[in-house]
């Protein structure tokens, strides 16, 4: 059951939401989205029974740099699906998840598969929980990520299993967006054997889990390696650090250019903001050099300043030996990255936005 804390969050976002849907009616005639907190209860993003893996509305699609245009569907019930697809073995393994509000033919999804096959050969995987899926479904939030998850874990087992083309747990990194960060949390606890290699978390939601039972949560448990980028609102103090290295970008709450234009994106918010700067981190080459601070506070007003060997890339090419709380600043557009701040620059977060 949901506790009456959670409640009150959900009920006061979706009040949120349906002030904004009113007042945007007249620019999307359409009407698809929800208008009251009943239909968010049933709504398309609701999974339908049989609740079993694999599962109609939780499809694997592998992409490669020869299948760029058009994902190639694995069946987890069948290896001849894998045998018969572009799947390298010798290429890095990349496990894609979105949160509820996302599809493989959408934004991220796409630019982040763009930026990696810009760099090089990889067997990006997305889980994709089908195009119709915009809001996420309440009814199911308490336990549709433990489904994900299990079913992700079976994605991670054939892979695993596969007679011709197999690939150990340990060798894939995945990320995941939002919830989907919490689902890899859970795809840990169903693996029989073995441990996910990275776990990348973009921006784990406060909105699913309040921190109640850390078994729910993402944690350095999960994987041999789990880094995360914090940019959503409300995070610090209450949330996190999740990871091994944890990363809080402009100070980890606020970032410009929010939109609101679902009700996930306005729960999320700030919190959307996390794919286009890992996405740019995997082709970056001024990179995102995080540094060390004692505390938030010390961080905004400039008080930190680390030594040359204390920074780390924040991204894709995270150092694996990196432990504990990083801060980085952007640019407030493309290119974000700023380069390594240098010797005697103090890592501070004036005009983070200029
Ligand atoms: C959910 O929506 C579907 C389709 O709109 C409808 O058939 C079904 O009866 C609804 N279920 C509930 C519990 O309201
Ligand atoms: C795939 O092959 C492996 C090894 O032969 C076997 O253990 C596994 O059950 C097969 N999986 C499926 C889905 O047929
Ligand atoms: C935490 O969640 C897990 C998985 O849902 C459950 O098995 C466990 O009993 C929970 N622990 C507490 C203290 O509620």
């Amino acid at each position: 059951m949901l506790t009456s804390s959670k409640w009150l969050i959900l009920i006061g976002i979706t009040a949120v939401q349906i002030t904004v849907s009113e007042s945007q009616q007249n620019d999307q005639p359409n009407g698809e989205k929800p208008k009251s907190v009943r239909q968010l209860f049933n709504t398309t993003s609701c999974i339908p029974p049989p609740y079993r893996c694999p599962h109609p509305k939780m499809q694997f699609y592998l992409y490669t740099r020869s299948t760029q245009a058009k994902g190639e569907l694995l069946n987890t019930l069948d290896n001849d699906s894998l045998t018969a697809s572009r799947f390298n073995r010798n290429h890095p393994t990349k496990i894609v998840v979105h949160g509820f509000g996302g599809g493989r033919n959408l934004s991220p999804s796409t630019d982040m598969r763009n930026a990696y096959f810009t760099k090089g050969n990889y067997n990006i995987i997305i889980v994709d929980y089908g195009s119709l899926v915009k809001e996420p479904c309440l009814g199911q939030i308490e336990w549709a990520p433990r489904f994900a998850g299990l079913c992700i874990a079976q994605l991670v087992e054939y892979l695993q299993n596969h007679p011709t083309k197999s690939v150990q747990p340990e060798q894939i990194h995945t990320i995941g967006y939002s919830v989907g960060a919490h689902i890899l949390g859970l795809v840990a606890n169903y693996l029989k054997v073995g441990k996910l290699g990275r776990i990348t978390g973009l921006d784990p939601t406060i909105l699913f889990y309040m921190g109640n039972n850390r078994s729910r949560d993402l944690d350095h448990t999960d994987a041999l390696f789990v880094d995360v980028l914090h940019t959503g609102a409300g995070i610090l103090g209450q949330w996190g650090p999740n990871g091994h290295a944890d990363f809080y970008v402009n100070g980890g709450s606020s970032q410009p250019g929010c939109a609101h234009d679902t009700i996930f994106q306005t729960l999320s918010c700030d919190h959307t903001k996390v794919t286009p700067y890992f996405i740019e981190s995997i082709n970056s080459r001024e990179g995102f050099w995080a540094g060390p601070c004692s505390s938030l506070f010390s961080y905004l007003i400039g008080w930190c300043e680390p030594q040359d060997t204390d920074y780390v890339l924040m991204g894709e090419y995270v150092d694996r030996n990196a432990r504990g709380v990083y801060y980085v600043t952007t640019n407030a557009k493309p290119p974000y990255a700023r380069g390594f701040p240098g010797r005697s620059r103090r890592l501070r977060s004036i005009t983070p936005y200029s």
